[in-house]
């Protein structure tokens, strides 16, 4: 980890954030990840020389504890904080959860509230919403979120939640707008891989946007959506899928 941080320092990021929250049985059940849960001590000793190691701040990112038995996170924290890293962030999850189930929010609340805690503290699961990153600073006093899954097909939460924390309302996109910021993604996903590859990784998120949800008869354009190959297939799709569920709102 040690030579592995002095390799990323390199690359120039303005933080390193150590994962310590991976459930996937290949990393955690070897140990790494989340799979760290299960020996602190040696969670912590790495935590430390890799703070050491770097001069860029480092952070953590991690769950609350290997299962329910073990949610240890508030123990945790101000150990992990001991070790000089400058943020910790929390998935309110056990690693026996995986993703199922609801986060758990509350343990997050307590370490925060903890008068140990001098760092920020960053709250993650479930949020996927405006209206949800906004309760939860209001009822855990979070110093900031994270959204993973609620951006899946979905980049523009992000814009709307910062909307609704600065002005208490927020102007949803129009839809046309969504299309644009899809293919703007397809573009550039293309763009850093390769056509197909590029392909591939977008596509799921494709499959996940909130975007097409609930459209009556839907099914078999998804389909061919989910198996289109090349960049022209992928595009005149979205122009055939504005035009005909969309009421051809969108320029393209
Ligand atoms: C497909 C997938 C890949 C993920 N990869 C990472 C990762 O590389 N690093 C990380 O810190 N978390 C990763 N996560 C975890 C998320 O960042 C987040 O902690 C988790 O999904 C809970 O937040 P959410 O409910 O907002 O999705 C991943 C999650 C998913 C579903």
């Amino acid at each position: 980890m040690v030579e592995a941080a002095a390799i990323v320092e390199k690359a120039g990021p303005d933080i390193l954030d150590i994962n310590f929250g991976c459930p996937v049985k290949k990393v955690a059940g070897k140990g790494a990840g989340a799979g760290m849960l299960r020996d602190i001590p040696k969670m912590l000793e790495i935590t430390r020389r890799v703070v050491d190691a770097v001069d860029i701040p480092v952070t953590v990112k991690t769950r609350l504890g290997w299962d329910c038995e073990n949610k240890i996170i508030t123990d945790l924290g101000p150990r992990l904080q001991d070790c000089g890293i400058k943020a910790l962030t929390v998935h309110g999850r056990t690693r026996s959860q995986m993703y199922t189930g609801q986060a758990d929010w509350s343990l997050i609340g307590e370490l925060k509230n903890d008068p140990r805690m001098e760092i920020p503290v960053i709250g993650n699961g479930d949020i996927t919403s405006p209206e949800g990153a906004a309760a939860a600073f209001g009822s855990f006093g979070v110093d900031g979120i994270m959204i993973g899954r609620g951006a899946i097909g979905a980049p523009w939460i992000f814009r709307e939640v910062r909307q609704y924390l600065e002005k208490g309302e927020y102007e949803p996109l129009s839809d046309a707008a969504k299309f644009d910021i899809l293919r703007r993604q397809i573009r550039e996903s293309i763009d850093r891989i390769d056509e197909y590859r590029g392909i591939l990784h977008i596509r799921r998120h494709l499959a996940a946007t909130p975007l097409f949800k609930g459209i009556p008869n839907f099914r078999e354009t998804r389909i061919r959506l989910l198996r289109a190959e090349t960049e022209k297939e992928l595009f005149d799709l979205l122009d055939h899928i504005s035009e005909t569920f969309f009421g051809n709102r969108v320029d393209s």
